[in-house]
């Protein structure tokens, strides 16, 4: 893109602020600038001043398969999962393409070290999980690992290093999500340098999309893959491709799943599965009503009780169905880097915003879902923060409660 065509674009959206330090740059950092701004995704802007979508529908409690419930067919639906697993109808989705701010570490987030006395990361936490089903299942099953252009050779390279864990490297995909500019509260692209526009991943909900732009859709049907785990990389007790899950899906004729924890407390700051307007859906903390939050059944257990922990299983036809349609796009107040007045500024309060689509929204789509109550404390110890609630210090001491030697 010329430096003409470049400004032609930029008038169209009103951001020719993209352009203000052209003159100052090398001839390298031109063409950096000028690649980026020809690839920029402007529609996203279109989402400013919607706060991510329509008013709340009427919400009713979500059925749930409780641990009880589990327990008495958990036998059943362990076999059923783990013929699913041995026929090569599962594979994994490590959603690893988030930038994990609250952390405040520059590398991957699955790279963070959670061990003490010997070094562990998240990845190598997650793959030892995994190996538990490998070895009950006595075989390998597809994991694809979506990242984004700010962290994929980091990931990669980390991977490889590692040797896969002992994984075969042939059933480990690599692949990229979209980035999104950011920008501030009256809706100006900002600049991350001189030269570079600030681009952030664009949310978990483009991971179907991304995997398929990746080519990965065909692989998929020629390797009879049909249900897809997704799982985030920051839960270190996450169950990856658990037989019992799979085998309860299965069994449901659901077509998706989430599993869920019984929440703590109204306030706690996770997504809640219910139904809104009879569908499946999940509200998030901060969408759903105070008065809601709080009901409570007459045994005293809250109405609203079941908290997602961003592990859901997803059957590929269904999502084949509704691919192409559109997901709501969330806008998140954030404390974004930029250039400001010539100068590189770092806020310590949110100043503009990003855009993403979020996974949870997916589940609305898939028409059916099935909730699968776990016990948190085997397998809910997120690493959201470096200290206090959902931190490295919390997942420690649940990890440990779970036998793993730290
Ligand atoms: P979070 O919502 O916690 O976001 O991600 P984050 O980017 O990791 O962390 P903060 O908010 O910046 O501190 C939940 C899961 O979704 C993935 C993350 O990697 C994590 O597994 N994710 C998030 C993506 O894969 N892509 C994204 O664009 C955002």
């Amino acid at each position: 893109m010329t430096y003409t065509q470049a400004k032609e674009l930029l008038e169209k959206y009103g951001q020719t602020q993209l352009l203000e330090y052209y003159d100052e740059l090398t001839p390298e950092e031109r063409n950096i600038l000028l690649s980026d701004i020809s690839k920029l995704d402007f529609s996203v802007l279109e989402n400013l001043g919607t706060h991510g979508g329509k008013p709340l529908g009427k919400l009713s409690p979500a059925d749930a398969l409780s641990v009880e419930d589990i327990a008495k067919r958990r036998k059943e639906y362990e076999e059923e999962g783990l013929k699913a697993i041995r026929e090569g109808k599962v594979a994994a989705v490590l959603l690893a393409g988030g930038q994990g701010t609250r952390l405040g570490s520059s590398l991957p987030k699955g790279m963070y070290n959670i061990g003490v006395t010997r070094p562990l990361t998240i990845f190598e936490q997650q793959m030892n999980n995994i190996f538990d089903v490998v070895k009950q299942a006595g075989c390998m099953f597809h994991i694809f690992i979506m990242t984004s252009a700010i962290n994929d050779r980091a990931t990669r390279e980390y991977f490889k290093e590692c040797n896969y864990f002992g994984y075969d490297p042939l059933k480990i995909h690599f692949y990229e999500q979209k980035l999104a500019p950011t920008c501030s509260k009256d809706g100006k692209i900002y600049l991350e340098e001189k030269h570079k526009v600030s681009l952030s991943p664009n949310g978990n909900g483009g991971w179907y999309a991304s995997l398929v732009e990746a080519g990965y859709a065909q692989f998929l049907h020629e390797n009879g893959i049909e249900w897809l785990n997704i799982y985030a990389v920051d839960n270190v007790l996450q169950r990856i491709c658990d037989p019992v899950f799979v085998g309860a899906t299965l069994k449901s004729g659901c077509a998706c799943s989430g599993k869920v924890v019984q929440k703590t407390s109204p306030e706690e700051r996770v997504g809640v599965l219910c139904k809104e307007d009879g569908l499946p859906a999940i509200v998030e903390y901060y969408e759903m009503p105070a008065d809601i939050a709080a009901l409570r059944d007459p045994d005293g257990k809250l109405t609203y009780r079941y908290g997602v922990i961003l592990n859901y299983l997803f059957s590929v036809e269904k999502l084949d169905k509704i691919y192409g349609d559109k997901l709501p796009c969330h806008l998140a107040l954030k404390a974004i880097p930029h250039i400001e007045g010539g100068v590189k500024v770092t806020p310590a309060q949110p100043c503009g915003y990003k855009f993403e689509t979020l996974a949870v929204d997916i589940v609305r789509m898939m028409g059916s879902c099935l909730a699968f109550e776990v016990e948190r404390e085997r397998e809910f110890a997120p690493v959201k923060n470096k200290t206090g609630v959902d931190s490295v210090e919390s997942a420690r001491r649940l990890l440990e409660l779970n036998g793993v030697k730290l």
